[in-house]
């Protein structure tokens, strides 16, 4: 149906299949009474004014987006100015921090109950509020199932943390304490004063972690207000851009400006070269290819290392860099990352956006970048800073992040005279993250500086969910020595806050008979970033043999959503995604009104 800006013309809506039932007038009465038994007025519900839903992502459970309590006040108050009725609706809450086995496992949870409630309930928009890291994807997932015009309104991160006189991000300093915990540098005591630091205030991840990455990431796709992602939670701007968002999703109602009308493969490249030059976390391909999936567009993980891998890294932010949201808000944020990139012609400038805009005029007047949080494409933090996807016997596709190989990793293991790029250890292997505590420490395990760590069953099925599990720390008689790190490669995923250069996202994993189900400790392994492969070192038929006697070993679930996850979820890969549900596309038109 033609868009029309402001209802002029009034294109009939989707709510009023309920609320102005037409053949059934008893039917539209019983839809009716209990909408206006808080106060709505059948007038209102009569009026043909565009019902918002707000996805509130917020509550006790979920500290990361608590204030989006707050917030929707403000994005009811946009609704309503712009003539729209909101309807606030809980979600299946996601804690990064507090959810076991693993929050990833309620991602898809999220994202079912999401689409129930937009397709099963009178919404003719919604809004989006995410925060915390898997909430962000969950929430995008869903809308471009239903395809109803929708935008997300990010909930910022905290304030910048603090410690004995420097900055503590959120995540970053947890992995640097370890290191002084096991080192024997710090107590207990001073661990906890630590970590607590670095959380000051409401808003979650401050570094450029999972949640500050996959926010960034909405914005680059054009799901967001410009600006939207990096605003500091406590900040006033954010309630002034709730305000906005809010009166915005009124009038995509009225443009009919769906997700699919944004979600294009054109978003989805701009997508990943902004990853590359935000140092994004190696959670964003999964949750992006999930996106992508859902909504019909074509895009893997290769897509990631083609498009991305050469994207220099323009945010001086943790665990990359050394800054955090407030000062990459501040230096201008998403918008002049983008700008930055669009004057290098590495993005479409014409990809639409939910301003109904373009990419390219939303970002024309961003601050240009500053030379310290944000560096201008030709003077970089470091070249080729996407991630480089290997593949061979042990995996088919897993991904490392190159933006954060430290200097000391890449003298040690990539520039080695003869053997540029790639490097060969024995492998030790883990059977997921409680054999690894226990036994690290063994003065019986063979582990050495040549070591290569390994993790395994702990991918989507094997560890329902994925777990955060992948940087491993070298024995504490490593740490000691001066050894912070070893190679490190699993079937699970990694915090976006850790700076280890790991190997990660193996698909496929372990648990469904993925080439790492076959390693055995004191294997030789070999790592070729150049090539993109790794390989244990043995014959085919040696790996035959032990294929042959491989039997899959998946733990008991402990919850039938486990059991249910279990039996569905695919590969990392390809996004963890529910399979069969990928099936079900832009259900809003594709089935009709239920
Ligand atoms: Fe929620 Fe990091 S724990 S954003
Ligand atoms: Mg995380």
């Amino acid at each position: 149906m033609a868009a029309d800006k402001k209802g002029n013309g009034k294109r009939r809506l989707r709510s009023r299949e309920w609320f102005d039932a037409p053949g059934d007038p008893t039917m539209a009465a019983l839809y009716l009474e209990r909408y206006m038994n808080f106060g709505l007025t059948l007038a209102e519900l009569h009026s043909g004014r565009p019902i918002i839903g707000i996805a509130q992502t917020g509550s006790d459970l979920s500290p990361c987006n608590r204030h989006h309590i707050q917030l929707a006040e403000r994005v009811r108050d946009g609704i309503r100015d712009a003539g729209g009725i909101p309807i606030e609706f809980p979600v299946h809450p996601i804690q990064e921090t507090g959810k076991r086995p693993t929050a990833a496992l309620d991602r898809n949870l999220a994202y079912l109950g999401l689409v129930e409630c937009l397709y099963g309930y009178f919404f003719d928009g919604v809004v989006l509020t995410t925060g915390c890291d898997k909430t962000t994807p969950a929430m995008i997932m869903g809308a471009a199932t239903v395809n109803i015009p929708a935008i997300v309104l990010s909930g910022g991160p905290m304030l910048d943390g603090h410690f004995a006189g420097g900055l503590a991000g959120s995540g970053t300093i947890v992995w640097y304490a370890r290191q002084e915990l096991a080192a024997g540098r710090i107590d207990l005591q001073k661990f906890l004063e630590w970590v607590a630091s670095s959380a000051p205030s409401v808003g979650h991840c401050n570094t450029m972690g999972t949640a500050l990455s996959m926010n960034s990431m909405a914005e680059a796709l054009g799901m967001s207000l410009p600006g939207c992602a990096a605003i500091p939670g406590p900040y006033r701007e954010r309630g002034q851009i709730a305000y906005e968002t809010g009166k915005r999703i009124v009038d995509m109602v009225w443009e009919d400006l769906k997700p699919s009308d944004i979600l294009t493969r054109k978003a989805f490249e701009n997508a990943i070269v902004a990853a590359s030059a935000l140092g994004a976390s190696t959670n964003c391909p999964p949750h992006v290819n999930a996106i992508a999936r859902h909504i019909g567009v074509k895009l893997d993980n290769q897509d990631w290392d083609h498009i991305g891998y050469d994207i220099p890294l323009l945010v001086n932010c943790m665990p990359a860099g050394k800054y955090l949201g407030e000062a990459f808000h501040r230096a201008g944020g998403v918008p002049s990352v983008m700008a930055e990139l669009l004057r290098h012609k590495k993005i479409h400038g014409d990809a639409l956006t939910v301003t109904g805009k373009t990419m390219a005029e939303n970002v024309k007047n961003a601050a240009p970048a500053d030379g310290d949080v944000i560096k201008a494409y030709d003077k970089p933090m470091l070249n080729q800073a996407g991630f480089a996807v290997l593949s061979g016997n042990l995996f088919d596709s897993a991904i490392m992040k190159t933006s954060v190989i430290s200097p000391e990793f890449r003298k040690k293991y990539l520039e080695r005279p003869g053997d540029k790029d790639a490097f060969e250890g024995t492998a030790i292997v883990f059977e997921g993250p409680e054999d690894y505590h226990h036994r690290i420490n063994d003065p019986k395990l063979p582990i050495d500086e040549n070591s290569i760590l390994f993790i395994r069953n702990t991918g989507p099925v094997g560890y329902p969910g994925a777990a955060e599990v992948v940087n491993m720390l070298p024995p504490d008689r490593l740490v000691k020595g001066g050894v912070l790190l070893l190679p490190c490669v699993g079937d699970g995923r990694q915090s976006g806050t850790s700076a280890s250069p790991s190997i990660l996202n193996a698909s496929p994993e372990a648990a469904v008979g993925g080439g790492l189900a076959l390693l055995k400790t004191g294997d030789r392994v070999r790592v070729d970033i150049g090539k993109r492969t790794a390989n244990i070192m043995i014959g085919d038929a040696e790996l035959e043999k032990r294929r042959a006697a491989w039997k899959p070993d998946i733990k008991e679930s402990q919850t039938p959503w486990q059991e249910l996850q279990r039996k569905f979820v695919g590969q990392l890969a390809t996004g963890a995604c529910l399979d069969f549900a990928v099936d079900f596309q832009r259900v809003a038109e594709t089935k009709g009104i239920p």
